[in-house]
């Protein structure tokens, strides 16, 4: 059975000491916990982070790639960078990203491949906008936004993490519900399942307000083998029982 997966996504929140107190906290109490866990950081956090967690269970996440692979694109992060820090898993396409940097279903396919060339795990982000959804388009737009990376990765593809995170739901405080979030990610299954013999074994998250109180639930539904947390990751006892509801 595929472990679960609980991401933390900070965005773009702490600071040197914040970062101290949470990452200690979060490693202390989660021991060795029997679901993958991993804190999405702000890139100039990434080596403070490494160094507290060497030797612990949390893995290291950044929360974006460039798609070139190095040179003359000031303020980029290649993927090779993120290597040398320790990086395992990186998000890509994220909706702020695709909201606020005008990042395409084409770039963040070539993101994920970056990632993939260099053995780093892409959660690829999909979701749709509340407009999207109330026009009935969920599905067309998810599977859109999961069809490029397929496409472009090939059979790689078995290798990624998918993160659905329907936008209306982020930040929001209102929740997917359990059925809401397992539909889709039942329809985001049978996509890979097109593509790849082994779409059994490729993780599929939810996010948009994941929290303490509503995590169990979630992570209850057949195709949900974990979560993409924002805020309540920020709390290290709020993230520790989302941590302890996977198990
Ligand atoms: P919230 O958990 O704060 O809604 O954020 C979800 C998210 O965007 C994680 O990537």
């Amino acid at each position: 059975m595929k472990k679960k997966l609980i991401a933390g996504n900070w965005k773009m929140n702490g600071s040197l000491a914040a970062n101290d107190a949470l990452v200690r906290a979060l490693i202390a109490g989660m021991g060795q916990p029997a679901c993958d866990v991993a804190v999405a950081v702000p890139a100039p956090y990434l080596a403070q982070v490494a160094g507290i967690a060497a030797g612990s269970a949390l893995a290291l996440a950044a929360q974006d790639v460039s798609v070139h692979e190095a040179g003359a694109y000031t303020g980029e992060t290649s993927a090779a960078m993120l290597k040398e820090f320790g990086v395992r898993y990186v998000l890509v396409g994220h909706s702020e990203r695709r909201q606020y940097h005008g990042e395409s279903d084409t770039v963040v396919a070539v993101k994920a491949q970056r990632a993939l060339a260099l053995g780093i795990t892409p959660i690829v982000c999909v979701g749709e906008t509340l407009a999207e959804r109330e026009a009935g388009q969920t599905e067309v737009v998810v599977k859109r936004q999961l069809a490029a990376v397929i496409h472009l990765n090939g059979h790689c593809i078995s290798e990624i993490v998918v993160a659905y995170e329907p936008v209306w739901a982020i930040g929001t405080g209102r929740t997917a519900s359990p059925e809401q979030a397992q539909q889709v990610h039942a329809v985001l299954r049978a996509q890979l399942a097109a593509a790849s013999e082994h779409a059994d074994r490729i993780r599929l998250l939810y996010g948009g307000s994941m929290n303490a109180a509503n995590a169990a639930q979630l992570l209850a539904q057949a195709d949900i083998d974990g979560g993409l947390v924002g805020g309540a990751a920020l709390k290290a006892q709020d993230f520790l029982q989302i941590i302890a509801a996977a198990q």
